[in-house]
């Protein structure tokens, strides 16, 4: 049992704070808003992340977990302190540290012995460096070691991802510092490398880069396969057999969103260029990634004979399944595309519908798939949810006043929409 500080309740912070709990550890949360943490001390998490609340609630009343905006209190005798602070996209494409600089100038001020940070937000190269001397500059050098562990977490599956990972990656100029972090992924049998900080670094944004290139690849392959009568299914399946290849992130559709891989990319990019080294591939992936999106407008535009006048109702906002982020969305980007062509935008979510209506109140909510279609000249599958493959075509047709239909997930077999009557559209389908 160790005693861990976790700071930042995100997506990140909160799933490796609970499953650290639920390993036996004492885990104490830190996080500057403090609506955010006392709604965490009720046990309220405060986005949809599946399995996550439980975990929160079982361990809270096992009191395992903890939560305050005390850094002095929270630090007060631990071992280990996690940073899984927001890095977000600063104006020309790097990350912007600012909360990572004041999350290190909080533990400096406020630790007392031996401690060993935790980096977990994904970092340019070097971040480690940046924190062990705001560290340094605060006295503390002889108390803190710090140690890059850059987080693979996939939102919709976080607490299976921390719990079963493919690879635990761990960064530090110091072996000993390591292998004590090691030591809390013990229980988890995962295969656990050890490197230096700025290879940690590297890891986790060439492997986001790389599985956004995988998806900006299939999909640039999509749309030569619609010109040219192939089917991007069945390629990426006879691609994806190749073990080299493999089928995983093969799925062409509207592109990738999130949290992640828009802005690791921007980042990547910048760096890449700082240090003198053309970033034209990686540039290309986010070129691609835009104009899928601006594909599915251009289809619907055909379809329709332009949006003016239209009705057009999306199924799907959130940027995937299971989850109800939109950040970086491509539902957003596509209902105000829409929108500006004179379209009106009605659209149906499971979960995301109360934030998209904060984010983009100018869209018409509605309370299920048959409700969007409803006096609908086109329909727009944007997010994968289950719930949508399963319809009742035939209610859908009947609520629509044209039976448009783009599959921009290609969730549904082109004969077969046909065959009731959708004019139906795919991604890189003839
Ligand atoms: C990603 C990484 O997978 C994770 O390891 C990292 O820690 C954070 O970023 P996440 O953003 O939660 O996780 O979602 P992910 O499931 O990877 O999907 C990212 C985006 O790619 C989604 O918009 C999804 O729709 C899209 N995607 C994914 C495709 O368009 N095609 C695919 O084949 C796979």
């Amino acid at each position: 049992m160790s005693v861990v500080v976790v700071v930042g309740a995100g997506y990140v912070g909160l799933t490796t704070a609970a499953c650290l709990a639920d390993l036996g550890n004492e885990v104490r949360v830190v996080d500057v808003d403090a609506a955010r943490v006392a709604g965490l001390r009720r046990g309220e998490v405060p986005f949809f992340e599946p399995g996550l609340q439980e975990t929160v609630r079982r361990n809270l009343e096992a009191g395992r977990l903890s939560a305050t905006t005390d850094y002095g209190a929270a630090l007060a005798g631990a071992a280990f302190a996690f940073l899984a602070v927001p890095t977000p996209q600063g104006p020309d494409g790097q990350a912007d540290l600012d909360h990572v600089r004041e999350a290190a100038a909080a533990i400096a001020a406020n630790v007392t012995g031996p401690l060993i940070v935790i980096n977990k937000s994904t970092v340019p190269i070097g971040t480690g460096d940046l924190v062990g001397s705001l560290i340094a500059e605060a006295g503390a050098r002889h108390l803190v070691k710090v140690v890059s562990n850059p987080e693979f977490l996939r939102e919709g599956s976080a607490m299976k991802d921390f719990m079963e990972p493919e690879r635990v990656v761990i960064g530090s100029a110091d072996r000993a510092a390591a292998e004590e972090v090691a030591r809390l992924y013990r229980p988890l049998n995962a295969p656990i490398l050890i490197t230096g900080i700025y290879t940690a670094e590297m890891i986790k944004y060439a492997s986001n880069a790389f599985l956004a290139t995988k998806i900006s690849f299939i999909n640039h392959i999509a749309q030569v396969c619609e010109r040219v009568g192939a089917d991007v299914e069945v390629v990426a399946e006879g691609m994806g057999l190749d073990a080299r290849i493999g089928h995983r992130f093969l799925a062409a559709g509207i592109g990738f969103g999130g949290s992640c891989f828009p802005k690791d990319i921007q980042a990547l990019a910048a760096i890449a260029e700082e240090s003198g080294v053309d970033a034209g591939l990686l540039r290309s992936v986010m070129r691609i990634n835009q104009e899928q999106r601006r594909s599915i407008v251009l289809k619907l535009e055909a379809c329709l004979g332009g949006c003016e006048g239209t009705v057009i109702g999306l199924l799907g906002l959130a940027f995937k399944p299971n989850t109800d982020d939109l950040r970086e969305a491509p539902s957003l980007d596509i209902a105000a595309e829409l929108r500006s062509r004179g379209a009106v935008v009605r659209a149906y979510d499971p979960v995301a519908m109360p934030k998209a209506a904060e984010m983009a109140p100018e869209i018409i909510y509605c309370r299920s798939p048959y409700e969007a279609a409803d006096g609908a000249d086109a329909l727009v599958v944007v997010t994968e949810w289950n719930e949508f493959r399963q319809l009742d075509t035939g209610r859908l047709r009947a609520a629509m006043r044209r039976p448009v239909l783009i599959d921009g997930r290609n969730i549904y077999d082109p004969e077969r929409m046909r065959s009731l009557g959708f004019t139906y559209r795919g991604v890189g389908r003839p």
